[in-house]
C-alpha cells in the first residue's frame, strides 16, 4: 500500500535561519525517535532532544522534518520513504538542523515498527558517523541538491 505522505511545509522550513555551526557531539550519544506511519513524531530519547535543542513537547506531534536541514536534497528522502514503503531497512547520514540553526550529522537507521503483523511506525536510531562519512555524503548531496533540489 502506497501511503501518501502529507509532511510538507518544506518551503517554510528552507526559509529557516540556518548557521556555520556544527554541533559536535559525543560518541557515546545516541538519539532515538519514533513516528507514525507519515513521519509524525510519536517519542523521542533525551539525546535527541539535547542535540536538537528542541523540547520534548515541541518535538512529539511534529513532522520529523522539524529538524530538517535546508541543505538535504528532496531526493535522499525520496528515497528513505520508498525504501520503507517497500518494507525495507533505511540507513543513511544525514544533515540535520538545530533549533537555533546550527547543524549537525548523523548516521541514521530506520526500521519499521511493526505491530500484530501490520506496520505501524518507524523507529529511527541516530549515531556520530565518521569524519569520511560526513565527507563523503557531504559532496554527494552538495552534487545532488545543486542538481535536483
Ligand atoms: C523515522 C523517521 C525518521 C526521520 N528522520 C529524519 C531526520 O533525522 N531528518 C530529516 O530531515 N528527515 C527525517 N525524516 C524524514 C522526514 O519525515 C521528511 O520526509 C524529510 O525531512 C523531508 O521533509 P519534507 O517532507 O518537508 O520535504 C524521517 C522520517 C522518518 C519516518
Amino acid at each position: 500500500m502506497k501511503i501518501k505522505l502529507n509532511t510538507r511545509g518544506s518551503s517554510m522550513l528552507k526559509n529557516q535561519t540556518i548557521t556555520e555551526s556544527e554541533y559536535e557531539y559525543d560518541e557515546n550519544i545516541c538519539m532515538q525517535s519514533v513516528t507514525d506511519l507519515y513521519g509524525r513524531i510519536v517519542e523521542v530519547n533525551e539525546d535527541m532532544i539535547q542535540i536538537s535543542g528542541y523540547s520534548r513537547a515541541e518535538l512529539v506531534g511534529s513532522c520529523h522534518n522539524i529538524v530538517r536541514h535546508p541543505e538535504m536534497p528532496d531526493v535522499a528522502f525520496e528515497d528513505l520513504w520508498k525504501t520503507l514503503q517497500a518494507g525495507n531497512i533505511w540507513r543513511g547520514i544525514v544533515k540535520n538542523r538545530c533549533k537555533n540553526g546550527d547543524y549537525f550529522w548523523i548516521d541514521e537507521t530506520i526500521t519499521p515498527v511493526i505491530s500484530n503483523g501490520k506496520v505501524t511506525g518507524y523507529h529511527s536510531v541516530q549515531i556520530k558517523p565518521s569524519h569520511r562519512q560526513i565527507a563523503i555524503a557531504n559532496g554527494l548531496y552538495k552534487h545532488l541538491h545543486h542538481s535536483y533540489g
